[in-house]
């Protein structure tokens, strides 16, 4: 079968694409993965496969999007994205791949009249702010930030295109990330994934919220498992639903700390100063319980622990 991933040399596309090559078969009884093309501004780093086709750009430019689905994909992960901030810095960037490429990507599916499965990488961010003491399938959604907007917009957009039978689409809305590897990504939240490096290297850390934040956590493996289960879900068992927010553990920093400290040693400890801010308090330290009914019944899964959260999060398998 022909895969493609937008997106799949982004930090969660990299690993989504390490599972689909070792997967024998990506969904059940549909035969081998032949094909899997991914399309990114750079291919840099994607392994080398003969079933791997990178092509290289932007899926806003029709030419990169025609050769991205030269081989008609059965199946197709929509990971491409511009991050939040940059795309309230930069609207007209944001409209054009958070959305309008987006729609673009779906009208040419569409006219290729396969009806493929869709999974659309969706975001907390739908919810806005501030969040409601429990956010649960009924939580109501106001966008905070137009990166947010534009992923609902597209939620929005899957479902008709399903309902009217010309895609087959499944959203997940991902909770922050972890462990993306350290690099000056801008990203205000990067602190919730370089404690992980810091404490795994020993190296000291500062951590912009109190010891008392609380956040929710997903490691990168445990998403990409989530992915591609909602991939392998049938078409019966998403006709009722389509849109899920994932399940997450809840921890505070302090206890996020300890379990790095049971994992890396005692002497970890005293590499943590607190030194709270209070935009990124309000921001990512304050998250409320998440009752993910809808998502859970399916099969979707948090880490499990936060042993595990720690082990998935620096790259480790079960
Ligand atoms: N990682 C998170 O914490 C998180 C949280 C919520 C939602 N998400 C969503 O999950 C998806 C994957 O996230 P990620 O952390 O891997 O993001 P990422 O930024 O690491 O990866 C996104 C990839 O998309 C590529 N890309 C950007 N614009 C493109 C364009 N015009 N054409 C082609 N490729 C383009 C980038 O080069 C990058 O490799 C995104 O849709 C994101 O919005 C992620």
């Amino acid at each position: 079968m022909n895969v493609l991933v937008t997106g799949g040399n982004g930090f969660v596309g990299r690993e989504l694409v390490r599972r689909l090559l070792a997967a024998g078969e990506v969904l059940p009884g549909q035969g081998p993965l032949t094909r899997l093309t991914v399309v990114d501004m750079s291919g840099e780093g994607l392994p080398a496969d003969p079933r791997l086709h990178v092509v290289c750009g932007s899926i806003a430019e029709p030419a990169v999007l025609g050769e991205a689905l030269v081989a008609p994909p059965q199946l197709v992960f929509h990971l491409a994205s511009i991050p939040g901030g940059a795309a309230e810095r930069n609207y007209a960037l944001g409209l054009q791949v958070n959305l309008l490429a987006t729609l673009e990507l779906f009208e040419r599916l569409r006219a290729q009249g396969l009806c493929p499965r869709v999974v659309f990488t969706s975001t907390i961010a739908v919810y806005g702010s501030p969040l409601p003491a429990l956010v649960d399938d009924a939580s109501p959604m106001k966008p905070g930030l137009s990166y947010g907007a534009h992923k609902l917009v597209g939620e929005i957009l899957l479902e008709d295109y399903s309902r009217r039978g010309w895609l087959d689409g499944r959203t997940l809305r991902l909770p922050g990330i972890v462990a993306r590897p350290p690099q000056p990504s801008g990203l205000l939240s990067a602190f919730m994934s370089d404690v992980f490096w810091k404490l795994a290297a020993g190296e000291p850390f500062t951590c912009p919220v109190s010891a008392d934040a609380v956040a929710w956590w997903m490691s990168v493996g445990c998403c990409a498992d989530n992915l591609l289960h909602a991939a392998r879900l049938s078409a019966e068992q998403v006709r009722e639903r389509r849109d899920y927010t994932l399940p997450v553990l809840r921890l505070s920093m302090a206890e996020l700390v300890e379990g790095l400290v049971q994992r890396f040693g005692e002497d970890r400890r005293a590499l943590v100063r607190y030194q709270a801010d209070e935009g990124l308090e309000a921001a990512f330290g304050r998250l409320p319980p998440l009752d993910a009914g809808a998502a859970e019944a399916l099969g979707f899964r948090h880490d499990g622990s936060i042993a595990a959260l720690i082990r998935h999060a620096l790259g480790g398998r079960d």
